[in-house]
C-alpha cells in the first residue's frame, strides 16, 4: 500500500481531505469459512480532492495484485448490465468500426460485452487481469490476454495484432492507478482516426445520491467530466462526444479521439459536509431498522454481495445478529462471507426455502431485476426493501 500525493488528472500537488470511512476490509475479498477467525487485511478510505481540477481520488493505493487476479464480479450476472454493455458495442462499432476492424476492450471482464458484437469481420480483443475471469471469456470464443493494461501491453498487441479502430474501457479506468501510461498506451494503440469510449461512475451522482457505499480500495478515482476531460487532454485527446447513464447510481459515458481540442468547463463545487451528515443519517437509519425488525422477531437477510453491500454493513457495523445472511446469484461468492462483517452467503434459492420477512436490496443498483425475478419469494410474503428507504 503507498500514499498518492499527487493529482492523477493534472499532476498537481493541493490534495485536501474531504471524506473518510476510516480502515475497511477489502470489499471483494470474500472470507472462506475455514479463514473466519484469521484477520483480513484492512486499509483506510479517505478521500481527497485536488484543488486545482477538482479531481476526487483515495489517498491510499492498495496493490492491484492484492484486489483483481481472482475477481468475483461478473457482468453477466446482471442481464440489465449485459444489455447496457451490449448497446453500448454495438452503437460503437457502428459509429466508428469499418469492415475487418479491431476492437479491443481493457478490463473486458467475462467477455460478454465483446461477445455480444455480431459482426464476424471484426477482431475482438479482450485485456484484462482476472485469470478467472479471462478463462471464461475464451470459453465463449472472446480472445483474451489476462494483464493489466499497460503500455507496454499496448505496444505489443499493435505490433501482434495490429492497432485498433475502438477501443473500450467500461468501469475500470476508476480502477487504474498509473492513467499517465494508461493513456500512453491508448496513443500507441489506437488508430489516428479511431475512437475510445469510457465509461465512469459520476462523482455528482455519488455525492448527491450518498451512494458512500461505492467507495472502496478498487476504485482509486472518482471522476466528474472536467478532470477526466482534462486527463484526456493531456495525452493529446478530445471529447467528441458525452453522455449519462443510470448505471452504477449515474454514470457518464466519453468518447474520445486524437485531437488538440481543450475542455473548457468549471469544476463541480460538491457539499461534502452535507454528505458526510447525509452518510451519518443513513448509517443510524439501517441500525434503527434492523433494531426494530429485530425486536419485533422478523428475520432480515440481504440481497446482493456486490463490494458495495461489504462497505454499507461495514461502515453501519451490521453483524450477523442482525443481518444473518445475504443472497447472491454469483457462485464464486456463494459458500464465502461477508469480508469484516462476516454475512454467509447464499443462493437465490435459500431464499425461497428459509423465506425470511424481508431482504434488504444492498445491490440497490439492481433493484428492479431483482425484484421482478424474486417474485415468488413476494408472493409468499416477503418483502423487498432498499438500504436507504425501508
Ligand atoms: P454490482 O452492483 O457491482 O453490479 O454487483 C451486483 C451484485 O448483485 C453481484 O454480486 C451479483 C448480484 N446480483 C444477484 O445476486 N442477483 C441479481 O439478480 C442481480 C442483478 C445481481
Ligand atoms: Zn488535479
Amino acid at each position: 500500500m503507498r500514499v498518492r500525493t499527487d493529482c492523477r488528472a493534472c499532476r498537481g500537488k493541493n490534495l485536501a481531505e474531504v471524506f473518510s470511512l476510516g480502515e475497511q476490509p477489502y470489499a471483494n475479498a470474500y472470507v472462506r469459512p475455514e479463514d473466519l477467525h484469521q484477520p483480513e487485511p484492512v486499509a483506510p478510505l479517505e478521500l481527497m480532492q485536488c484543488d486545482d481540477c477538482g479531481m476526487v481520488q483515495l489517498k491510499h493505493v492498495v496493490s492491484p495484485d492484492n484486489l483483481f487476479r481472482d475477481y468475483c464480479f461478473q457482468t453477466s450476472s446482471s442481464s440489465r448490465m449485459m444489455s447496457h454493455f451490449a448497446d453500448l458495442m454495438a452503437e460503437a462499432v457502428d459509429k466508428y468500426v469499418p469492415f475487418d476492424g479491431i476492437v479491443v476492450e481493457i478490463g473486458s471482464n467475462d467477455g460478454s460485452a465483446l461477445a455480444s458484437i455480431q459482426r464476424p469481420d471484426i477482431v475482438r480483443l479482450g485485456i484484462d487481469p482476472a485469470e478467472n475471469l479471462a478463462a471464461t471469456a475464451r470459453t465463449i470464443g472472446v480472445p483474451t490476454i489476462s494483464d493489466f493494461f499497460t503500455s507496454s501491453v499496448a505496444s505489443s498487441v499493435a505490433r501482434e495484432l495490429g492497432k485498433a479502430d475502438l477501443i473500450v474501457a467500461a468501469n475500470v479506468l476508476g480502477h487504474i492507478d498509473d492513467l499517465d501510461d494508461l493513456f500512453m498506451g491508448i496513443k500507441i494503440l489506437l488508430k489516428p482516426r479511431g475512437a475510445m469510449v469510457i465509461e465512469v461512475p459520476e462523482l455528482s451522482r455519488l455525492v448527491n445520491g450518498t451512494e458512500f457505499d461505492t467507495i472502496y480500495h478498487e476504485h482509486l478515482s472518482y471522476f466528474d467530466q472536467k478532470p477526466l476531460s482534462l486527463l484526456a487532454a493531456r495525452h493529446g485527446f478530445q471529447v467528441v462526444d458525452f453522455s449519462r447513464h443510470e448505471t452504477h447510481g449515474g454514470s457518464m459515458r466519453l468518447t474520445i479521439s486524437h485531437g488538440n481540442v481543450k475542455p473548457c468547463m468549471a469544476s463541480k463545487l460538491h457539499d461534502w459536509h452535507g454528505f458526510r451528515q447525509r452518510c451519518n443519517l443513513s448509517r443510524s437509519r439501517l441500525m434503527d431498522f434492523l433494531t426494530k425488525q429485530r425486536l419485533a422477531g422478523q428475520t432480515v437477510w440481504g440481497y446482493g454481495a456486490p463490494a458495495k453491500a461489504t462497505v454499507r454493513l461495514n461502515f453501519c457495523n451490521v453483524g450477523t445478529d442482525l443481518m444473518p445472511a445475504i443472497v447472491d446469484c454469483t457462485p464464486q461468492k456463494q459458500g464465502r462471507h461477508v469480508p469484516g462483517t462476516h454475512q454467509a452467503i447464499l443462493t437465490p434459492a435459500e431464499l425461497l426455502a428459509q423465506q425470511p420477512d424481508v431482504a434488504v436490496v444492498l445491490a440497490w443498483n439492481h433493484y428492479t431485476e431483482i425484484v421482478v425475478k424474486e417474485w415468488e419469494f413476494v408472493a409468499s410474503g416477503g418483502r423487498f426493501c432498499l438500504p436507504m428507504t425501508y
